[in-house]
């Protein structure tokens, strides 16, 4: 059923050099899911054609670091798979979708696993951070070089049967290396001037074109800014717009940042929707070709005003088709409120550790296509699913889907659990997408819900076959002298509008908790003070988000004092033991605790032994990250 305008515009087909496009919708390149061994795994292979079979019209696959073929890292064009990737693009052709291939060379940003024999190689020998290796400076001839083999890669990219190429000349890689002011110090024909900087993309652009004539559609991937001091700014990207397409682009893509600048590129939830918009419309003004705009645009609506006000032509979704394949379909189909929202939590695609494949919070089926693929249960049981946090509604979302009678019954009044609690803080809000997106699939899916009822009573009246535990955790309280004074509260009590906080507060805890209930205080004007016991605040948290966090809570006047163990709470004080120094921390109205929680499992020991099938799932497990929470949900969803 509509629940929306139907976005036209989006879905205008487009001409773009020598290919058509159905619609105005690409897959941004999505990093990460090719490994170092040269191969191409089913994976990939399945998240593509899940995209693919969702209606985006065009999309960018990625490949990694192309030019090192002398050391194991994976190429999306090397020959060794050259007939894989063959076989793969003639699949996604089936579904009318424009397949292009980014060239990627790291230059001195290089990847986060370390790889024997890698050499970190740079327009000039300069780090990108204080702890990163300092690059050699690329010889001419090894430019020269360079320039030939994307233009051989380009070749191998055709003969694949790939509609275009992108010269990836962004996010501060090689080729956005040699054109930034700060990272191209060469005083040679590469450095230098603005035309100087350019000149190893303009080579590999008009190289590609030399040879493959007008074959294939070529897209160069340039910053709108790089977001340093002394970086590309957006008046070198018009200067370098024009001339790209002078050597012979037939799109521009326009995003920004670069590692100095991380989370500028794959920003989290504080950055508003359609953020490198602007950038992208000033580019636009510069040139008569196609301009791709990406960043943060998760709704048709937006997508579909950026395009009416002729911002762009071409609208670029990465997490917002992470989170949902069927994106493109459901707009054009005016099902706007079922398509599962991007929340920019970052969680699960970017901030991932090394080792940790690309997931997604919300769509835990993410580049796990095939696994948790959702066929009918081979028998209908009745489940009751007890609690509606987000391991809860993900289960009795999935068992519903495959047939079951499904029950969730939610101790409080309202679903959500800690998910309510989570949306909170300052830029959160958004949060709340997700869980009303989750509340309307358990409505069309007919699950009864009980409100304010609890599990044992629920397990007694419906005698269930099968019963999901997804009781969630409480706040832990820390064995110290004091915590039960009336001045001490739970970042939960806070978050939930349920404790009075004085002006002067102290928080403990440094983690996710502790610092986002510290810039919800110090927003409304608390001074706050946060203690931490561990030598970082913020371990529990990935790069973008935590670089966000820092920067708000550093804005905000929020002190964070680390290696730092409360000892006991008084009248006078709180007694803290810093790296084996004691001191009294004074005048503080309120102590708000953010240590972490416990499982609430007691359900478990109360189901009796008629029930066959009993599963355990997130918090009541073990606290955790609500990315495992939503998984487990899904994995028990899909195995009842
Ligand atoms: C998991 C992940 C991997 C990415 N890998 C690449 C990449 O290989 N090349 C690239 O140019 N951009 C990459 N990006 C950036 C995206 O293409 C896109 O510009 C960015 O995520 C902002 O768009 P979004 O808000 O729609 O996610 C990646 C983004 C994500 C989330």
């Amino acid at each position: 059923m509509p629940s929306g305008n139907i976005p036209e515009r989006l879905f205008t087909p487009k001409n773009i050099g020598p290919m058509r496009v159905k619609n105005r919708l690409c897959m941004a390149p999505i990093g990460g899911l090719l490994p170092l061994d040269g191969t191409v795994p089913q994976r990939f292979k399945d998240f593509c054609l899940a995209r693919a079979r969702g209606g985006v019209g065009m999309m960018v696959l990625t490949s990694v670091d192309f030019t090192h073929l002398d050391v194991p890292i994976q190429s999306a064009v090397a020959d060794s798979v050259a007939h894989e990737l063959r076989a793969l693009v003639e699949s996604l052709h089936e579904h009318d979708v424009r397949v292009g291939v980014q060239l990627h060379h790291s230059g001195r940003q290089i990847p986060a696993v370390s790889i024997p024999g890698y050499e970190a190689t740079a327009a000039s020998p300069l780090a990108w951070s204080p702890r990163s290796p300092v690059p050699r400076q690329l010889t001419a001839d090894e430019i020269e070089d360079l320039i030939a083999r994307h233009v051989a890669a380009t070749v191998r990219v055709r003969d694949a049967g790939f509609d275009f190429v992108e010269v990836k000349a962004c996010h501060g890689y090689l080729l956005s290396n040699f054109l930034s002011p700060h990272s191209n110090r060469r005083t040679d024909r590469f450095g230098g001037m603005l035309e100087n900087r350019a000149r190893l993309t303009l080579e590999i652009i008009k190289g590609i074109r030399r040879e493959l004539g007008q074959v294939l559609s070529i897209c160069c991937r340039l910053n709108g800014a790089d977001f340093v001091p002394g970086g590309l700014t957006i008046e070198d990207a018009k200067a370098l717009a024009p001339l790209f397409v002078e050597a012979g682009a037939d799109f521009l893509s326009v995003s920004a940042g670069v590692y100095g600048s991380y989370p500028v590129i794959v920003a989290p939830y504080d950055a508003a929707p359609g953020y490198l918009v602007p950038l992208a419309e000033a580019i636009k003004s510069q040139v008569d070709v196609p301009v791709v705009t990406v960043g943060r645009i998760t709704d048709p609506s937006m997508a579909e005003d950026v395009l009416k006000r002729g911002e762009a032509d071409i609208v670029a979704l990465a997490r917002a088709l992470i989170a949902d394949p069927d994106w493109p379909n459901k707009a054009r189909r005016g099902e706007l409120d079922n398509i599962r929202p991007c929340i920019g939590c970052n969680q699960g695609c970017q901030d991932v550790v090394p080792g940790w494949s690309l997931t997604c919070l919300v769509n835990p089926a993410a580049a796990r296509e095939r696994e948790m693929e959702i066929v009918p249960a081979p028998s209908s049981k009745k489940v009751l699913v007890v609690g509606g946090g987000p391991a809860g509604l993900e289960a009795a979302r999935l068992a519903a889907l495959r047939g079951h009678i499904v029950i969730l019954c939610e101790k409080e009044t309202e679903l959500g659990g800690q998910w309510r609690l989570a949306a909170v803080p300052p830029y959160k809000l958004e949060f709340t997408r997700y869980l009303s997106y989750q509340i309307r699939q358990l409505e069309q899916l007919k699950v009864r819900i009980r409100l304010g009822e609890e599990g044992r009573t629920a397990v007694a009246r419906e005698q269930p076959d099968v019963v999901v535990v997804a009781t969630g955790a409480t706040p832990a309280k820390p064995a110290i002298s004091g915590v039960k004074r009336d001045n001490v509260v739970t970042a939960w009590d806070v978050l939930a509008g349920q404790a009075k906080v004085g002006n002067q507060v102290l928080v403990v805890g440094g983690n996710r908790a502790g610092l986002e209930v510290a810039d919800f205080l110090a927003v409304r004007g608390k001074k706050v003070t946060v203690v931490e016991r561990g030598e970082r605040a913020g371990a529990d948290l990935g790069p973008t988000v935590r670089w966000h966090l820092r920067r708000h809570l550093s804005e905000d006047g929020v002190a964070i004092l680390v290696s730092t163990r409360v000892e006991a709470i008084a009248t006078d004080g709180v007694t803290v033991n810093k790296s084996g120094v004691r001191e009294i921390l004074r005048d503080f109205d309120t102590v708000v605790l953010a240590c972490g929680a416990t499982s609430q499992c007691g359900l478990v020991g109360l189901v009796g032994p008629n029930i066959k099938e009993v599963y355990v799932i997130g918090d009541a497990v073990r606290p955790r990250h609500a990315v495992d929470a939503v998984r487990e949900g899904a994995e028990v969803g899909l195995k009842i």
